[in-house]
């Protein structure tokens, strides 16, 4: 049954190299049937949230508005209440770490998928990506005239020129403190220690001769 909405999103992100590819979409889908199970959560909903969580996303969809139609026909098609497609549009819309605006999910389904597409931004996965889609920006990986500006937070200078390795100060430095479940707590921490290893040895060798 879950089927068409897989269908749906593959054909969205097959041709993507911005890091939004469909394996990562595959990756919080694991991870986030990997909490939910852990969390006791709805995991018909977790896969469902899990599978369309970019696709509101104004980098990925130009037509957000027909896209959510489109997806709310095919989510009639599936044992869901009213409630329940209310309840994944809703969360689609306000999953994201800056397209969010500060809304906090209240539904456990929601904070599992949001944790597990926080997780996928953190570790050598989420390196990659950083610079997987500063390439795809144009940014450079590093310029020592853009500070690493730890200080301050993503929203606070978003759209502003920046770095991959600022992004990690901007960013995903800060994911960590607001993850929501125990599981992704305990996941996170083994990849905010390689990401710090992985700075450091960047540092070291840009300065080093
Ligand atoms: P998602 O919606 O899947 O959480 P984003 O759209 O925020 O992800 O970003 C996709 C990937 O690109 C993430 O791994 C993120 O850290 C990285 N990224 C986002 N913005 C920037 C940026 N300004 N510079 C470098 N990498 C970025
Ligand atoms: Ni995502």
């Amino acid at each position: 049954m879950i089927h068409k909405v897989e269908e749906y999103v593959e054909s969205i992100f097959n041709n993507d190299s911005t890091g939004h590819d469909w394996f990562h979409i595959q990756r919080v889908r694991r991870l986030a049937l990997h909490i939910g199970e852990k969390e006791k959560a709805n995991l018909l909903m977790v896969e469902i949230i899990a599978l369309l969580h970019d696709v509101l996303d104004d980098k990925i969809t130009a037509n957000i508005d027909k896209a959510k139609e489109e997806i709310a026909a095919l989510l009639t098609e599936l044992p869901l209440t009213k409630l329940h497609i209310d309840e994944i549009l809703y969360t689609i819309e306000n999953i994201g770490f800056k397209g969010g605006n500060g809304v906090v999910l209240d539904s456990l389904e929601g904070k599992i998928v949001q944790d597990a597409d926080r997780l996928d931004a953190l570790g050598a996965i989420g390196a990659a990506r950083t610079f997987m889609y500063s390439g795809a920006k144009g940014q450079a990986m590093y310029d020592p005239q853009i500070e690493a500006r730890s200080s301050m937070t993503y929203e606070q200078y978003r759209g502003e020129k920046s770095t991959a390795i600022n992004h990690f100060y901007e960013k995903l430095f800060l994911l960590q403190d607001t993850l929501q479940t125990e599981e992704a707590k305990k996941i996170a921490s083994e990849r905010y220690e390689f990401m710090q290893k992985f700075v450091d040895q960047f540092m070291k060798e840009w300065n080093e001769i």
